[in-house]
Formats: structure tokens, sequence, C-alpha cells
């Protein structure tokens, strides 16, 4: 079968320095697959490459078995993909629906069903009292749920999110993980997640890919992937161990 997202050979250089380097990995219709790594692994430029931020060096990016490397990001958001910043960039001036909303018009025409559509997404990640704030005046954990609601309301098939629990409190993190999870089982939704905290990667991913030095290093499931010698070395730190 052929997965939802397959990614091979994937490089890209910023001037001397390899940030990512023939990566190769698929994530399957439906699943949650996790992208690890230590600082500067290269993860965010693999969603960036992947997103159509910049073309890839060399490599290809297929989104249901069509090439999608080099396409520009309104057309990858076009084709299924939204994803969310690890700096979170809403527009401040804006109030929060108004933030959903531009997301909306990606994929409704009309204003009146792009509200429709944002308000049903704010309800879905418990920013529907937010609504009318202006999005500055939101806390972190608001403003990184605003993320993900701006992001979904492109209707993606496919859900990059960059670190969206970094800087949450447990109980928050334990609330975005099962949005995530009823957003995976309930509406079949596919999530690729750049994510550092590792209690939320074991508990939501049935796949983990990691990344060090712009290299793929090991991919496999979480428990495996928990235990490998080569991972705790350079990532998850010997008191894993
Ligand atoms: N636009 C850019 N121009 C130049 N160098 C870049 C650019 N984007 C990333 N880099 C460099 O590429 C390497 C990989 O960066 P990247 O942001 O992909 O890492 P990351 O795995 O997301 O790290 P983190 O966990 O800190 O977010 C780093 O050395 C970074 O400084
Ligand atoms: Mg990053």
């Amino acid at each position: 079968m052929t997965a939802l997202l397959e990614v091979e050979g994937l490089s890209k250089r910023f001037r001397g320095l390899k940030a990512v380097s023939d990566v190769g990995f698929a994530v399957p219709q439906g699943a949650i697959v996790a992208l690890i790594g230590p600082n500067g692994a290269g993860k965010t430029t693999t969603f960036n490459l992947i997103a159509g931020v910049f073309p890839p060096d060399e490599g290809s990016v297929r989104l249901q078995g069509r090439s999608i490397a080099g396409l520009k990001p309104h057309r990858v958001c076009a084709a299924g993909i939204g994803r969310t910043f690890q700096i979170v960039k809403p527009f401040g001036n804006l109030t929060v629906e108004e933030n959903v909303v531009v997301g909306a018009l990606a994929r409704e025409s009309a204003v009146e069903p792009a509200r429709r559509l944002a308000r049903a997404v704010l309800a879905r990640l418990g920013l529907a009292d937010q609504a009318s704030r202006p999005a500055r005046s939101l806390t972190l954990p608001d403003r990184k749920r605003l993320e993900v609601a701006r992001a979904l309301a492109t209707r993606p098939t496919l859900l990059l999110l960059d670190e969206v629990l970094a800087g949450l409190r447990p109980t928050e993190v334990d609330r975005m993980v099962e949005v995530l999870r009823d957003l995976n089982r309930s509406e079949g939704l596919t999530i690729l997640m750049i994510e550092h905290v590792m209690r939320a990667v074991m508990a939501l991913s049935d796949h983990v890919v990691v990344l060090d030095h712009g290299e793929k290093i090991a991919e496999g499931k979480p428990d495996a992937i928990a235990a490998d010698p080569r991972v705790i070395r350079s990532y998850l730190g010997t008191e894993a161990l």
C-alpha cells in the first residue's frame, strides 16, 4: 500500500551545513508518526521541505503518490498538508476566530462557511470562549491551541505539528494529547509531529523517526526507539537507560 506521505533521499544544505542529509521515511494513512532528535537535528527543516518553504536540494516528497517537492506553500496546503510553526505567529491584532477564518479560507472560498468551519475547529480545541479576544492576549497554551486550530481549519489530510507541546505544563500536555488522539481516532487525521516531550511521543505515536545532525539514525516502534542505544546516546541521554 502506498503511504500517505513518502519522503525519499531528502537533502538540504545551508551554505556549508548539511541541515538534512538523505532522509527518507513514510507516514501511513491514519498513523501518528513522531520526528524526534536533538536541537539542530534538521527536524524543522524537514517540515519546511515538505511544506514548500524552500525546495529540497535532492530527494522526493510524495503525497498520495503525487510529487509535491518544490511546490509553493499554498499549493502544498491545497494538496492537503496543514502545518503549525515552532515559533507561533498568529496575527496578533486579529481575533482568535479571525485567525482561524484565515486558515479556513484556504479551503472555503466564502466567508460564512469559513466562519462556520472556524467555529467548529475552535470548539474542538476548547477555544470557543476565547473566539472574540485579540490573539495577542492569549496565554502560551492557548496560543499553541490556536496554532493547531489554524492548521486544522485548512482541513488537512496530513497535519504537521512542530513542537506544539513545548512550554506547556503537564496537565496542558495531557489535554493536547487527548485532542490529538481524538482527531486521529475519530476523524482519521494523519499526523506527523516533531516533539521533544517523550511522554507524549510514547503515548501517541505508532512510529518514531530519529534525526541527528541531519541524518536519520533510527526508526521504529516507540518502545524500541526508547531502548535503542544509539538514540539514547545521541538524544535521550544515559539517564534514560
Ligand atoms: N533558514 C536557514 N538558514 C540557515 N541555516 C538554517 C536555516 N534553518 C535551519 N538552519 C540550520 O539547520 C540546522 C537544522 O535546523 P532545524 O531548525 O531544522 O533543527 P531542529 O531539529 O528543528 O532543531 P530544534 O529542536 O532546535 O527546533 C541547524 O544547524 C540550523 O541552524
Ligand atoms: Mg525545530
